[in-house]
């Protein structure tokens, strides 16, 4: 057996007991494909893990950057209380679309919005109607613009808030300082923001499974 198919048995295996999908999230991704959206949603255990860390985080308010299909939405909006809010940030409409009708199906319009725009201008408008500080920040958009994403979320949490950034190994890429391509530059920039500056404290996680050889960076405010 291959290296990759142990990690997808192992993953299905966790996944399964750990963090077995509903029929809710099942249709949110059936949905998603059907409207032909990238399958590039967070695994099921990745998922169940946003989850737990927004639970750990006792979170009431959570923003996302990178919607998709609404899939990781989802997994994260359960952890929050009746009165808590998820804001999530769409690129495109036609995706936003799908998320949004996801997010409905799963029971979830109520403390979840969905923004559509180049993340870059929904930011500072966001910014503006000063919101409650973000007890977590999932960052999965376009990868080129972490380092930005990364400094939107320090205006945007307060002390003890959690960020989380993902795809920051993309199959080890991430270790070629000489790359040209957007997200690794991005991701790279990202990671000695993070290590470099005074108000964060983090550390990165390598993944393998169902999303092949990746990882979560996480980043805790300080104050
Ligand atoms: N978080 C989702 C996956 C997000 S995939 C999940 O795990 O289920 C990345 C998403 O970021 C795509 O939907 C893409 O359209 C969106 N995106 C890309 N560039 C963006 C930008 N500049 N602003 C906002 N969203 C962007
Ligand atoms: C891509 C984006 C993601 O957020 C992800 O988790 C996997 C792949 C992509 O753009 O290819
Ligand atoms: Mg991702």
């Amino acid at each position: 057996m291959s290296e990759s198919q142990v990690w997808d048995d192992v993953d299905e295996y966790f996944s399964a007991h750990l963090a077995p999908e509903d029929d809710t999230l099942r249709a949110a991704l059936r949905d998603s494909d059907a409207a032909d959206l990238p399958q590039i949603n967070v695994t099921a255990s990745q998922g169940k893990l946003l989850q737990l860390l927004a639970q750990l985080q006792g979170a009431r308010n959570i923003l996302e950057i990178g919607t998709l299909g609404g899939y990781s939405t989802i997994w994260m909006a359960r952890a929050l209380p009746a009165d808590g809010r998820l804001i999530s940030l769409e690129y495109s409409a036609k995706y936003a679309e799908v998320a949004t009708r996801n997010i409905a199906r799963a029971g979830l319009d109520a403390i979840v919005e969905v923004r559509v725009g180049p993340a870059l201008e929904s930011l500072p408008k966001l910014a503006d109607e000063n919101p409650a500080p973000f007890d977590l920040v999932f960052i999965d958009a376009d990868k080129a613009n972490n380092p930005h994403y990364i400094e939107w979320a320090l205006r945007l949490t307060s002390t003890g808030s959690l960020i989380i950034l993902d795809n920051v190994v993309r199959d080890g890429r991430v270790v070629d300082a000489e790359s040209d391509a957007p997200d690794v530059r991005g991701t790279r920039a990202a990671i000695e923001l993070i290590g470099s500056h005074p108000r964060l404290s983090g550390t990165a996680v390598q993944t393998v499974g169902g999303k092949g050889y990746d990882g979560f960076a996480l980043a805790r405010v300080l104050a």
